[in-house]
């Protein structure tokens, strides 16, 4: 059992959640995350990026949005309820090192695993620009934890409703095409604006990382469930990644992967019943 300390709610779908785990807070690092079970008997294994933890309290902290059953039945819960199991730390950390001037991309709910990722590369020397993008204001995730620690930041909406009325891209271009170029970029949000800041790191030769969210079941390697395709060859998101060399990921593939089980979710108000009992059946 971990007890739910802390919950906010950051905007109307978007959580944050401090939860008591304190062998996970202790050993976690940048760029991993949990899989949490609200409850064992029906609950469906969902992964959650640790988006920060406290090692002395003994708690991390993750932030999520509501899409689904789960992440709404999550949302439900408040401080002083308890979530069943929490496994963890996993997948690879991020690999960090002082590589110079790296420009991190955080598009809508991807800021808030995008901040772990920061706080580390300025930690380690590097110049860290910083660009978050949502599609309007309300959806602006983490401004202030990242003007704290960023060099610079670069806010921008679809609408023009806070920052500059652009897409992520377009600040990322404007940093690759500077002389000197940027020397990593590192883009986390939805698949379809990590495809496009690939596209626009490679017309300037700058490396990108990306971190894939993919299904996942297990989350240790052994269903395949969140397998894709980089540089020709499967790999599994959970154990070799969560972060691919953005240059080599097949993002159509992925995309097309995500959707497989879109009518089973959709079942039962959108409970997933993948590899579970549905609700009155027996072992
Ligand atoms: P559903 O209605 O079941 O699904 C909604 C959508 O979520 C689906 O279309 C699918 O694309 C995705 N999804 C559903 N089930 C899974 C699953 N088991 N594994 C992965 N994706 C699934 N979301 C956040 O809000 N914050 C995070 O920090 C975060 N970190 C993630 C880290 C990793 C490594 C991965 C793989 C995913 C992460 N996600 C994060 C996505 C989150 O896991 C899904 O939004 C969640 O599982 C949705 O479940 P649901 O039952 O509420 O919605
Ligand atoms: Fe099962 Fe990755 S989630 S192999
Ligand atoms: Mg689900």
């Amino acid at each position: 059992m971990h007890i739910i300390l802390e919950k906010k709610q950051l905007s109307e779908h978007v959580f944050e959640m401090t939860i008591k785990a304190p062998y996970i807070a202790q050993s976690r690092k940048a760029g991993q995350f949990v899989i949490v079970q609200i409850d064992t008997e029906w609950g469906e294994r969902i992964p959650l990026t640790i988006a920060d933890a406290d090692p002395d309290k003994g708690t991390i902290t993750m932030v999520f949005q509501a899409v689904g059953a789960t992440t709404k039945k999550l949302a439900m819960k408040e401080a002083g309820d308890a979530v069943e199991n929490i496994l963890g730390p996993l997948g690879n950390p991020t690999h960090i090192e002082k590589f110079g001037t790296v420009i991190c991309v955080g598009g809508g709910i991807g800021a808030a695993p995008l901040y772990p990722i920061v706080q580390a590369l300025k930690k380690a020397g590097n110049t860290v620009k910083v660009i978050i993008g949502a599609r309007n204001k309300e959806l602006i995730l983490f401004e202030d934890r990242m003007k704290a620690i960023a060099d610079e930041l670069i806010i921008v909406t679809d609408d023009g409703s806070y920052g500059r009325k652009a897409l992520v891209t377009e600040p990322l271009a404007e940093y690759c095409s500077q002389n000197p170029k940027p020397d990593l970029a590192v883009a986390i949000g939805p698949p379809i604006m990590m495809k496009f800041c690939v596209q626009t790191t490679k017309q300037f030769d700058v490396p990108a990382i990306v971190s894939l969210n993919t299904i996942m079941i297990d989350g240790t390697g052994m269903c395949g469930g969140c397998r894709v395709n980089v540089g020709g060859e499967t790999k599994f998101v959970c154990v070799d990644g969560p972060e691919f060399d953005g240059h080599k990921v097949d993002f159509e593939n992925m995309m097309l992967r995500m959707q497989a089980y879109k009518e089973k979710e959709d079942e039962d108000n959108h409970a997933c019943s993948i590899g579970l009992k549905k609700k009155g059946e027996t072992a």
